[in-house]
């Protein structure tokens, strides 16, 4: 059996946006099918937080929406996460940025979560929420989860090839 597609979420400190598309993305894998074929992370490019639960404000948003979470604690962005992984996603355009640099010579991985966004959508990039409140921290959810149908029909493209 082939070794599962890769998926690497980034945010600044892996405590709310990255988390959330992890749970998202990860239930939309497994709701489609391709659970035991895609492996799901997420990581931040700080190292504030490292060790740290999720926010618990985005547990809590996440709950609201229907989640449960498991047992993530923070980590940051490795330089051998270029090449495990197939996919690499930043939450915002600083994310995007520090990935790159961090990572170099894995450009082609690097795709930002924008990409998937339905047609119409009118943010550009997954809005940092740590300084907002509940309904910021219940957007990002909503935003990831209208974003998944795109990024798994993506992945699962990828699959076939
Ligand atoms: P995240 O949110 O990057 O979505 O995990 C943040 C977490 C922590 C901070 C900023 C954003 N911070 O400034 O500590």
């Amino acid at each position: 059996m082939k070794s599962p597609y890769k998926i690497l979420f980034v945010c600044l400190g892996n405590i709310c946006r990255s988390p959330a598309a992890e749970i998202v993305c990860r239930a939309a894998m497994k709701a489609a099918g391709l659970g035991e074929r895609v492996c799901v992370d997420s990581c931040g490019t700080a190292s504030y937080h490292v060790g740290s639960k999720p926010d618990s404000r985005m547990l809590a948003a996440l709950k609201r929406a229907g989640y449960e979470y498991g047992e993530h604690r923070a980590r940051q962005l490795r330089g051998t996460d270029g090449r495990e992984c197939d996919l690499i996603i930043p939450q915002d355009s600083e994310n995007e940025r520090d990935v790159l640099t961090a990572l170099s010579g894995a450009e082609e991985k690097v795709a930002p979560m924008k990409r998937w966004f339905p047609e119409g959508e009118r943010a550009n990039e997954v809005p940092d929420p740590y300084y907002g409140g509940t309904e910021d921290f219940d957007e990002v959810v909503r935003l990831l989860e209208r974003s998944m149908p795109q990024l798994v029909a993506e992945v699962a493209r990828r699959l076939s090839e």
